[in-house]
């Protein structure tokens, strides 16, 4: 396919699908093949502008749209999601690489997340609490901000929209949309979606571009109440920068570093293929992903071969192959950004077990792949260690006893998700209690979380927001405290106590 037989994505603004103002277009190419799969137009700040005035304009209906009507297109949205899943999921693997069983698993968290979410439309609760004074009411209820902001990641590109668009809206905001640059096409579909569920025009609005353009246009406008943004930590760092400035809150999902603690009576077998899942899944690019595997020393040797063993038998390829076990990298500079991490790992002292290499022969010639590498004599300080590589790539750290082991996981700065493998149930309860992330596993990896708890990390993981779960509600609506003083006189709350 030659660019100029392929259109350029448009923008959907205000109810209506528009040409970008900026004329700047760019290229979506399958990871695997190398093939071109759509233009999208590069949006701008003035794109930008257009879809915030729209949102804005069309919240005063929105917020006055009752919770559970509201919440109705959004079970309307779950159901067309549920409908168009296989066609969605082939569309991603295309755009960004995943195996299509985890692509299908991809569009399957969006369905959940919008079912679950659909339902509190008719809860949304707050709650009501006895007022120190008589004849007075005491209540709290949740109210919407306003105009929403929403930056996602190329690696979970209609499950993490999900998770942001779909609260937003049950709780009364408007949505302007920027997916990743990556992964436009899945985000513009996501969209298509709500306008045909009824979702009123303005409520949802799309915008494609490059973050330094159009994501920035985004956090910076005045009538933006709230950003959600899950990305890199250095990405979220400086739009929050921006967003204190502007008095604005900001949601962050940022980096992990996640460890996986491996007891000397851990079921071996079971270890191996949770941790092959959670290191290589996704091809490692998630932020839940385990990169560091913290083996007892009594169990080390063995964990060691078999993993390597498994690492060695998977099946690189095009992920729409179904007996393809791991796809492709995103793009030749995360491939890239993974082979440094490699050279940087293996001039730190640590040993190159199997991987380090791109594979880039035959079939593979025109993709981004990167065989899965397993280091082993990684030290705790060490920077493949530290920092996430965001790739098929982890580690082996040895420890001497629990107590050290849970020490080298909580010694990060990230706080995503951790595992401990163990059949003894105090340690694992010690684990629980010890470890310092957002979410905990026990006889499971580190990556797998469920739509209805809450997700997010501690430290730089996030700023405290989660998503999932009730808990996101908080993200995305404002506590009113409402009292009623049905006394008929003045009655002074912490002075008047007769
Ligand atoms: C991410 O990698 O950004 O728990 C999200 C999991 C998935 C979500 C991952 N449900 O691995």
């Amino acid at each position: 396919m030659s660019a100029v037989e392929v259109a350029t994505s448009k923008n959907y603004i205000g109810g209506r699908w528009v040409e970008a103002r900026s004329g700047g277009v760019s290229e979506v190419r399958n990871p695997a093949t190398g093939d071109l799969l759509g233009l999208v137009a590069k949006s701008g700040a003035e794109d930008v502008d257009a879809a915030v005035t729209a949102a804005a304009g069309a919240y005063e209906r929105w917020r006055r749209t009752p919770a559970p009507r509201r919440a109705e297109m959004l079970f309307r949205v779950a159901e067309l999601l549920a409908q168009r899943k296989e066609d969605l999921a082939r569309l991603m693997t295309q755009e960004m690489g995943k195996v299509l069983a985890e692509t299908r698993g991809d569009v399957q968290e969006a369905i959940d997340m919008s079912y679950f979410i659909a339902g509190e439309g008719r809860r949304l609760h707050g709650y009501t609490a006895p007022s120190e004074m008589p004849h007075k009411a005491a209540y709290c209820v949740r109210a919407p901000l306003g105009v929403v902001g929403v930056i996602t990641p190329w690696n979970f590109p209609m499950a993490i929209p999900s998770w942001k668009i779909v609260p937003a809206l049950v709780c009364g905001n408007t949505v302007v949309f920027k997916p990743a640059s990556y992964t436009p096409l899945v985000g513009l579909r996501f969209v298509e979606i709500f306008e045909e569920a009824g979702v009123p025009a303005g409520v949802v609005n799309i915008v494609t571009g490059p973050g330094e353009a159009a994501g920035d246009a985004l956090v910076e406008h005045p009538q933006v109440r709230l950003i959600s943004f899950t990305g890199s930590t250095e990405t979220g760092l400086r739009l929050a920068e921006k967003c204190a400035r502007l008095g604005k809150r900001i949601s962050l999902e940022m980096g992990g570093k996640n460890a996986a603690i491996v007891l000397p009576d851990a079921d071996l077998g079971l270890v191996t293929d949770a941790l092959i899942w959670s290191s290589f899944g996704t091809t490692g690019q998630r932020c839940t992903a385990c990169s560091r595997i913290i083996v007892h020393r009594d169990a080390r040797a063995d964990l060691t071969d078999r993993l390597v063993a498994r690492a060695e038998r998977l099946r690189l390829g095009d992920g729409l192959r179904p007996e393809t076990e791991v796809g492709p990298v995103v793009s030749s500079s995360q491939l890239e950004r993974v082979h440094e991490y490699v050279k940087i790992g293996t001039r730190e002292g640590a040993r190159l077990l199997t991987g380090g290499r791109q594979i880039s022969d035959g079939a593979f010639a025109r993709g981004h792949f990167y065989a899965p590498t397993i280091f082993d004599q990684v030290a705790p300080e060490m920077r493949i260690a530290q920092e996430e590589i965001f790739g098929p790539a982890t580690d082996l750290i040895e420890a001497d006893s629990f107590e050290q082991a849970v020490t080298i996981l909580n010694d990060t700065r990230f706080g995503l998700s951790a595992s401990i493998f163990t059949r003894d149930i105090n340690a694992a309860m010690s684990a629980i209690e010890e470890i310092d992330t957002g979410i905990v596993y026990v006889n499971h990896g580190t990556i797998g979380a469920e739509v209805h708890l809450p997700f997010g990390g501690t430290k730089f993981t996030g700023n405290g927001h989660r998503e999932g779960g009730l808990q996101v509600l908080d993200v995305f609506s404002e506590w009113k405290s409402v009292y009623v003083d049905f006394s008929g006189r003045l009655q002074r709350a912490q002075i008047d106590r007769e």
